[in-house]
């Protein structure tokens, strides 16, 4: 176990992102977001920076990802759940997914998988890719509701849908469960990026995905005259 999580390491720098008090660390967000801007300048390039007008999300999320159980509740945020992160095109979401696990990988961490990618996956391989994502571990299906249906010769398959309903049977299994010797409470987590909304997630995987999603995941969504930060 790493004996100082509050101290990020970056080459030969060091960030202290939070002080240890009582034997458990706790997070200054002011010095977060100083973090978070120099790992995303090494992550995505020096045009990277944290904007203003995102930080009532950004808050959220580093409240999340440290798993900061109280700061979640009194903002309606579930600790449990995944995050399903939506907004309009290019306003961050990927770049914010693949950043906020640096903060605390102890705490909150999965495997980034592009949907596009499952289905192109799904269209040579077949149903052996929808076990793959019936397993124990933490995924975050990057931009939902772009990917093709998948076509694997002759059978057409709703890929993402199959794939998330057999992740809520996955969190929905009894939390306490063997992890080696010891016994752990967690739950098998799914996050989503996405340009979707409700209504089009429904539209797109019906309701008995729409209606699980809920129950799996905190929606957590940018403002949507959130500006392309592609321009
Ligand atoms: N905070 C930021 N500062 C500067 N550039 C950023 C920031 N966030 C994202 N970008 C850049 O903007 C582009 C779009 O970001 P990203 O892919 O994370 O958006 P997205 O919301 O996932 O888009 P899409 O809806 O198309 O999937 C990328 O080139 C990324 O490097
Ligand atoms: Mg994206």
């Amino acid at each position: 176990m790493n004996p100082t999580p509050h101290i990020k390491t970056e080459g030969t720098s060091k960030f202290q992102i939070g002080e240890i008090i009582n034997n458990t660390v706790q997070y200054d967000f002011e010095k977060i977001k100083t973090y978070l801007n120099i790992k995303g300048h090494i992550l995505f390039g020096k045009n990277f920076k944290l904007y203003k007008e995102d930080e009532p999300l950004l808050f959220k999320l580093c409240c999340y990802f440290i798993q900061d159980h109280y700061s979640c509740a009194q903002m309606g945020i579930d600790t449990n759940k995944g995050i399903l992160l939506s907004g309009p095109i290019g306003c961050g979401k990927t770049s914010l997914m693949k950043l906020l696990p640096h903060l605390a990988p102890h705490k909150t961490n999965y495997e980034m998988v592009p949907t596009r990618n499952i289905v192109f996956n799904f269209n040579a391989s077949g149903f052996e890719v929808l076990e793959k994502y019936n397993d124990n571990k933490n995924y975050c299906f990057d931009d939902l509701g772009v990917e093709p249906t998948g076509c694997h010769y002759t059978t057409e398959c709703n890929v993402l849908g199959e794939i998330l309903l057999s992740r809520y049977d996955l969190f929905t299994r009894h939390p306490q469960l063997d992890w080696g010797s010891h016994k752990t409470n967690f739950r098998i987590k799914t996050h989503i990026t996405t340009n979707l909304n409700a209504h089009e997630l429904e539209k797109r995987y019906g309701n008995r995905v729409r209606s699980r999603l809920r129950e799996m995941m905190n929606v957590i969504s940018f403002d949507k005259n959130s500006k392309d930060k592609r321009k």
